[in-house]
């Protein structure tokens, strides 16, 4: 049997805080998790006009905020002033973009673990993969359990494995190009961080086999879940943190 990698993270992770059940990457989401069990989190990091690391999913504000266009075309003081929550519902009018000191200061004090996804802006991957691991293993220094960092940008992993190689990594992918274990043993991953559709017990063994850890997004189906666990799958990453319990 190969050695796999130390695996210290929760089967279960609620994807950008909480899900769709309060407004995604915002500490409330986060809270709102938290309040239902979960342990640990995944959320998407970029960098403002002014190089600081945030949360945000898309490269536009539209979507999430009241803001308009790239999100990167704004300092994080600006950003920062725009209402990242009433899109979602009323009662979270007013809630605002973290920085990433804010959500490691919120899951450091309450030792929650952390998926760090890098989803940089077109054109600043390395830049984006460099600055989010030097904040990362700043800010978590010292953590019992190290975040683990995502990307599906091979270029900012690649960076982030330069600048911070202690920090374990995962490769995002969509769907498995035939040298996937290749390219996760390039960037020296512990974890391959697929799609579920694109899993199934083979794979699941094959990456055993080849001495990485399996974790997947985003499984919104109790039943589903089951069988991926079934199928030995690491982690799950999920927006039902209502429906699926946390292991
Ligand atoms: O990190 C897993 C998952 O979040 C990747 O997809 O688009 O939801 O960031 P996305
Ligand atoms: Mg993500």
């Amino acid at each position: 049997m190969p050695t796999l990698p130390a695996w210290p993270y929760p089967r279960t992770i609620a994807h950008r805080g909480a899900g769709r059940l309060a407004p995604e990457n915002t500490l409330a989401a986060f809270r709102l998790g938290a309040a239902h069990g979960y342990r640990a989190f995944e959320f998407d990091v970029k960098l403002s006009r002014d190089g600081h690391s945030f949360l945000l999913h898309d490269d536009t504000l539209e979507r999430t905020s009241n803001g308009h266009g790239p999100a990167d075309a704004l300092t994080l003081a600006e950003l920062q002033r725009l209402d990242a929550g009433a899109w979602h519902s009323p009662a979270y009018a007013g809630e605002t973009m973290p920085a990433l000191a804010t959500i490691a200061a919120y899951t450091r004090a309450n030792d929650f673990c952390v998926n760090v996804e890098i989803k940089p802006m077109p054109g600043r991957e390395a830049e984006t993969g460099h600055a989010v691991a030097r904040d990362v293993r700043r800010l978590w220094q010292g953590t019992r359990i190290p975040p683990l960092l995502s990307s599906f940008s091979e270029e900012a992993l690649a960076t982030a494995a330069q600048t911070a190689p202690a920090l374990p990594r995962a490769l995002l992918l969509d769907h498995l190009p035939e040298d996937w274990p290749a390219r996760l043993r390039r960037l020296g991953c512990i974890a391959l961080d697929a799609n579920h559709d694109c899993l199934d017990a083979d794979i699941i063994a094959c990456a055993h086999a080849n001495s990485f850890r399996v974790l997947c997004y985003t499984p919104n189906d109790p039943v589903r879940v089951k069988t991926l666990f079934s199928w030995g799958i690491d982690s799950v990453i999920t927006d039902e943190v209502g429906l699926i319990s946390p292991v």
